[in-house]
């Protein structure tokens, strides 16, 4: 499959193929379908922008699987539709769209996540670590790399864990609910503090990750694998 030179490769496996782009290319409006213009007919221009090209890199992502051009419209929590036998993830920040799916046979689930690198607007991280922990955790890693804004990397890590749980266990998880632990590494470890989904026959208490900062953003990735 492989994602060669991407930003979203350094944060996926190879089974996990990836489109992105830093720009909205005019050519992504031809490839929009009639359901998915309807979508968005009544968006801001900003909002349409980030839905066509977000949509034209899975569709080169999905490219790379073998599949042909599809719709992906939304589910009612705004989950992204993938075809059957795929899972999935999109995201999309200021300069930054990008796409990852994979064969549901070689991966359970995938989310992604991308954010300016920039420290999080004030008061927002109490809400997103309530854990004293995790804050403490911050701190430290502050300490050993002043240059990373940590606060954004946790932030991004749990938007990813988002995006994976839901498809899974098809109900909300909360900033509170999921214990994250960020590596130096690139690393994260986030334990679930709710009842988790059963996959595999077992039920799902935590999800690894990965995290990068580069090109003036954060790119963070939960992929679940089989076995
Ligand atoms: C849904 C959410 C994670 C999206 O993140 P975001 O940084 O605002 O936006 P992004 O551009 O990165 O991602 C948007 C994409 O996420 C995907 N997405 C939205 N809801 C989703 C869901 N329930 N499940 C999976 N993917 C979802 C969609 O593909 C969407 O793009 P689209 O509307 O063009 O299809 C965020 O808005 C949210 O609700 N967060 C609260 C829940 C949370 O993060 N809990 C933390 C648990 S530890």
């Amino acid at each position: 499959v492989g994602s060669g030179g991407t930003l979203l490769g350094r944060v996926l496996p190879d089974a996990v193929a990836v489109a992105e782009r830093t720009d909205d290319p005019p050519e992504a409006e031809a490839g929009m379908f009639d359901a998915e213009r309807e979508a968005v007919a009544r968006a801001v221009p900003r909002r349409q922008a980030e839905y066509r090209t977000v949509r034209y890199c899975a569709r080169e992502a999905l490219g790379r699987l073998g599949f042909g051009p599809v719709p992906i419209l939304s589910g009612p929590k705004r989950e992204p539709l993938w075809p059957d036998g795929v899972v999935g993830s999109l995201t999309h920040c200021a300069g930054f769209r990008g796409a990852a799916v994979a064969r549901a046979g070689s991966v359970l689930g995938v989310g992604v996540d991308a954010e300016p690198h920039l420290a999080l607007p004030e008061g927002v991280l109490e809400r997103v670590a309530e854990h004293p922990g995790e804050r403490a955790g911050l701190a430290a890693l502050s300490g050993r790399d002043p240059d990373v804004h940590w606060d954004r990397v946790l932030f991004c890590a749990k938007e990813a864990v988002y995006k994976v749980w839901y498809p899974l266990a098809r109900r909300w998880l909360g900033f509170e609910d999921a214990w994250m632990t960020l590596a130096p590494d690139g690393g994260f470890h986030a334990r679930l503090l709710v009842p988790g989904p059963i996959v595999q026959g077992r039920e799902l208490t935590a999800l690894d990750g990965r995290w990068v900062v580069a090109d003036g953003l954060i790119l963070a990735a939960v992929t679940l694998l089989p076995g």
